[in-house]
């Protein structure tokens, strides 16, 4: 196979959902489905549930559950699929927010029964800013559902995306019969199973009379709500998919394996190959000769005793090889890769070569942060590592005075993987960890302890966000800076971060500032 043909072969994307409302089980029956499995339950779900938010033996197994999981490749006819995982829990969004940078495309998951949900939401919001293309799978149709017209309007309201369905259940709960493909125009019905797949009827006209005997009056509603959905829709684009401007809409049941197939067949279909990446200087596209890529996620302490860490990689132009020498951007050397491995079929394994859409993991001893770049020698610095505001506030004390060697160096570490964000007041010089969630504070007091043999303890702080802060008119920013200087903090990278007590505070500093722009992201 040619390189142009091996780029054209990969679809790397990433499932995302509000924690139950399946992405574990969808995971496993596409995994099912590209013979990568071959019972379900082989994927450990790897989500943190809220009742052990304080269990840390919980939390260190599910991480290294995760570290298997985080990527599954494998191959289904004719393409190499790499699916990326996300962490369920809302505490560790920013993980998500960063996996999202390493993907070409996106799978949502929604609960019929609950339409969407809040954190849906918040990750919507990352794909819009980044035009991912969007598929979305309604589940649990098993179950008592919403209407299914009801429920394509709240994807429209929620997540604020034109939405197109290219499927079509027959009613939901214990009535629930089947899907009719609309985008294939062939209808299967309901033979629910857990384990394996099975195919139920097939019907390739839903004007065949037959179908009434199968399901009775369902087939006249069925056949006037495809009549409707074909009038009310416009028909489907593969352009405005391919956008981020419209969603295609599939319905089913993960736990049975009821209408996945529909899903990835039209997925393999429409989904993109590996799309350009943007860097500071240029666009780069994944048919260049030369290899490029960045560092989107770490992961840490895969073994205690050895504070190993693992690079993820994503592969954004040309071929990459083992044990050539590449050059890493921010250090200014070259480095050589001898051991880098793929997952394949949650396995991992040493690969000699990978194509643009394949992420590798490199071991690593403190070599890489997020948003590191690797090239052939072109100096390039990928973009779209945005900082969210955090939504807590800590200062973070040493409880040891003879271990703040450890301490720093611990936090250092913890904060290049992306386990929270450390600021610096420029006030008084003290460090503040803002995260997302208490779970994160949780993680980095007991990660500090037992990996780096150093004790800190937390003071909350009341903040409302932290503001990265942009104006043309250097005087003004200058005046502000000098007027709110109690408050303002240094990020890692040295830029001027506005910390608003309130939202009213905030306002009133944008009402007397009106030439600054407040952001809540450190890219914008
Ligand atoms: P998540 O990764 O999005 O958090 O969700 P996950 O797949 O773990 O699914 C959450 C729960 O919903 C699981 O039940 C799972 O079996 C169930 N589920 C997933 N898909 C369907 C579906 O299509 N229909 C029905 N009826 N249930 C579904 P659980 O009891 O929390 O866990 P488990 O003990 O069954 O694993």
């Amino acid at each position: 196979m040619n390189f142009l043909e091996e780029i054209k072969r990969r679809k790397t994307f990433a499932i995302i959902s509000h924690p139950d409302a399946g992405k574990t089980t969808l995971t496993e029956k596409l995994l099912l489905f590209g013979g990568a499995i071959h019972v379900a339950g082989a994927v450990k779900s790897n989500k943190i549930k809220k009742s052990t938010t304080s269990d840390f033996m919980e939390i260190e197994r599910q991480r290294g559950i995760s570290v298997a999981t985080s990527v599954m490749g494998f191959n289904y006819n004719g393409y190499k699929i790499n699916i990326l995982d996300t962490p369920g829990h809302q505490d560790f969004q920013e993980d998500t927010f960063r996996t999202l940078t390493a993907v070409d495309s996106v799978i949502i998951v929604i609960d019929a029964a609950k339409g969407v949900e809040a954190q849906t939401e918040k990750l919507m919001n990352v794909c819009r800013m980044r035009k991912t293309p969007v598929i979305i799978f309604v589940n649990k149709l098993d179950r008592p559902a919403k209407d299914t017209f009801d429920l394509l309007d709240n994807l429209e309201q929620k997540l604020r995306l034109k939405t197109r369905p290219l499927s079509w259940p027959i009613n939901s709960g214990p009535d629930f019969k089947g899907v009719y493909n609309i985008y294939n125009h062939n209808l299967n019905l309901f033979h629910g199973n857990v384990q394996n797949i099975e195919k139920g009827i097939m019907f390739d006209d839903i004007n065949n009379p037959d179908l009434e005997k199968h399901i009775g009056e369902d087939a006249k509603t069925l056949r006037e709500e495809i009549e409707l959905v074909e009038g009310v829709y416009p028909k489907f684009s593969e352009e405005n998919y391919l956008k981020g401007e419209v969603a295609p809409v599939f319905f089913g049941s993960a736990l049975y394996t009821f209408g996945v197939q529909e899903l990835l067949n039209t997925f393999l279909e429409i989904a993109p190959s590996p799309r350009p990446c943007i860097s500071e200087e240029r666009q780069i596209i994944p048919s260049e000769k030369d290899f490029t890529g960045f560092v989107f996620k770490i992961h840490a302490n895969i073994d205690p005793n050895h504070r190993s860490r693992i690079a993820f990689v994503k592969i954004c132009s040309g071929r990459f090889v083992r044990n050539n020498f590449y050059y890493h951007v921010r250090l200014g050397k070259k480095i050589r890769i001898s051991s880098p491995t793929a997952f394949m079929a949650a396995q991992k394994e040493i690969v000699d070569e990978a194509y643009p859409g394949d992420i590798i993991g490199v071991p690593d001893t403190g070599n890489f942060i997020i948003g590191d770049s690797l090239t052939s020698g072109e100096e390039l610095h990928f973009k779209g590592f945005p900082s969210f505001s955090p939504e807590m506030f800590c200062y973070i004390e040493n409880e040891d005075p003879m271990k703040s060697k450890q301490l720093r160096k611990g936090i250092d570490q913890l904060m290049e993987e992306g386990v929270a964000q450390l600021f610096t007041s420029q006030f008084n010089g003290r460090k503040i960890v803002g995260t997302v969630g208490q779970l994160q504070f949780e993680v980095i007091q007991y990660r500090l302890e037992h990996e780096y043999n150093a004790k800190c303890r937390f003071e909350p702080i009341s903040l409302y966000k932290a503001c990265w802060i942009e104006s043309s008119d250097s005087e003004t920013l200058k005046e502000f800076k000098k007027r709110k200087h109690q408050k303002m903090a240094l990020d890692k990278k040295g830029r001027d971060v506005f910390m608003a007590d309130s939202k009213f505070i905030l306002q009133m500093a944008r009402d007397e500032f009106s030439k600054i722009i407040f952001h809540f992201t450190s890219e914008f």
